[in-house]
């Protein structure tokens, strides 16, 4: 981890940047990473928020904070799904935002000028402000490059493949291998074209914008790298893994439940499966029925996140049957949230069963866990695609939730040799990902690259 007040010391670069993350723990997290990051290099840090979801600016004392107004009410935060909110957020926030870069542009003197404003790839519309304003952007995209070429393909895809999406999953995209049908983002509710304008307005913008930051390592992904800068023609910085140089604990926006730690302390090394689905996917009460049993079938320990809010229409556990809960009761521990970054470096840990959304892929990585795969949306279908087919480092469930199809999974990746190959290339991943932050490395290098870039846009000359 990266020593703040030492790495400050080094800083020269005075100006300020406007740092916009997406209201969401998986947006949240590396941006406020990066913010970490930029502001060790010697950068000063103003983080623009909506009300809803802000991080608690008391933990982050060197930064400043402005309040982008969001319209939401609170019958809408705290009732409409993730998609409506992005929705409405991408529809209410255009005036305030421009309005409050307009004002810290105003207080702004020669000694501390912002430099740029890095905004979340979503947020398309900060290009065209910080285009009125005269202001590089640069474009935080906070999943995978391999998902990425994935929506920027997403009109052709949609072309060529929605006529026979239903009918033939199982087929190979040709012009994105390993991706099949089935895993090209498909978004199925009735705001899906709204969603699919929006994913277009990103990759419209992404490409106006001065550079790209992505939270990855060249190592991971060096093809997708390559086809991206051959797409998008711009300076892209793979600085990545973000959580290695500062970790995440003051960004959650749920408590975490330390007593998984305890519970962990008390097991054999790599015996417990961790099960988490992040903080946005949700399904219904079969479906966690299906979980359960496949669980209790596989007779592996487990610790297990159940979110409030991931089964629709229930209280917390009360879905789950009372024989699972007998059954389970000396293998199983249940937790609304847990220190995910401290339980997958927890040596009792031994795989991981994710929604593959990407700070979760990459954590895993980076403590060389094998994980089994239930994609929902979005990113994390291509996700676990390239966990499953390219670098081999896990299983995703191709029947969706099925009780024999995780029991089977849960026993490969856990015990059976199949695992033990997969932990054997995930391991090797890890060693990649903790060279590539050393001095010489390939983020290291992209890091000094990323700060001299953004030097240059208030430097003298
Ligand atoms: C969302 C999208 O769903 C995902 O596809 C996209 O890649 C990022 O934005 P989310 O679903 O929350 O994110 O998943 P993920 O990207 O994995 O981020 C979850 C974060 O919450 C991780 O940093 C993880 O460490 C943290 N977490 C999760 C906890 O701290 N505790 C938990 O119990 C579960």
């Amino acid at each position: 981890m990266e020593n703040p007040s030492t790495a400050n010391r080094q800083g020269r670069n005075c100006c300020r940047l406007v740092l916009f993350p997406l209201p969401f723990q998986g947006h949240i997290n590396p941006m406020i990473q990066l913010a970490k990051i930029l502001h060790s290099r010697g950068f000063s840090i103003s983080i623009f928020h909506t009300r809803y979801n802000f991080p608690d600016p008391s933990n982050y004392p060197h930064f400043t904070f402005h309040l982008i107004s969001d319209g939401l009410s609170e019958l809408e935060a705290s009732t409409l799904n993730a998609l409506r909110i992005i929705k409405l957020l991408l529809a209410n926030c255009v005036e305030p935002f421009e309005q409050c870069l307009a004002q810290i542009l105003s207080s702004d003197d020669s000694n501390y000028r912002v430099g740029c404003v890095v905004s979340d790839a979503l947020w398309y519309f900060t290009q065209a402000a910080a285009d009125k304003f005269k202001i590089p952007r640069i474009v935080l995209r906070t999943s995978s490059i391999c998902s990425f070429l994935a929506f920027s393909a997403l009109p052709l895809l949609r072309e060529r493949y929605l006529s026979y999406m239903d009918s033939r999953m199982e087929a190979a995209v040709l012009e994105l291998p390993p991706i099949k049908v089935k895993d090209i983002p498909r978004v199925e509710t009735h705001d899906g074209e709204d969603m699919y304008r929006a994913i277009e307005n990103m990759v419209r913008e992404t490409k106006k914008a001065s550079g790209l930051v992505f939270n990855t390592f060249q190592e991971l992904e060096e093809p997708e790298l390559a086809k991206l800068q051959e797409q998008f023609l711009k300076p892209t910085f793979t600085i990545g893994p973000f959580h290695k140089r500062f970790s995440a604990a003051s960004t959650s926006l749920f408590t975490q439940d330390g007593s998984s730690i305890s519970w962990l302390d008390a097991r054999a090394p790599r015996s417990v499966l961790y099960v988490s689905f992040g903080s946005i996917a949700a399904m219904d009460q079969q479906k966690l029925k299906e979980m359960a049993w496949g669980l209790a079938d596989s007779m592996q320990p487990f610790l297990w996140v159940v979110r409030p809010g991931l089964v629709r229409d229930s209280e917390w556990l009360a879905v789950l049957p009372n024989e699972f809960l007998e059954a389970t009761r000396d293998r199983g521990y249940i937790v609304k949230w847990a220190p995910q970054q401290e339980v997958l470096s927890h040596p009792a840990v031994g795989g991981f069963w994710t929604h593959s959304g990407w700070n979760s892929t990459l954590e895993s990585i980076c403590e060389g866990v094998p994980m089994i795969c239930s994609p929902f949306f979005g990113d994390q279908m291509v996700n676990s695609r390239y966990v499953n087919d390219v670098w081999r480092i896990g299983i995703r469930l191709e029947k969706g939730l099925e009780r024999g199809e995780i029991r089977d999974a849960v026993r490969r990746v856990m015990v059976e040799r199949d695992g033990e190959e997969m932990r054997q290339r995930v391991m090797c991943l890890k060693e990649k990902a903790g060279f590539c932050l050393n001095s010489g490395g390939s983020s290291y290098q992209a890091l000094d690259a990323l700060v001299n870039f953004i030097s240059s846009f208030t430097s003298p000359n």
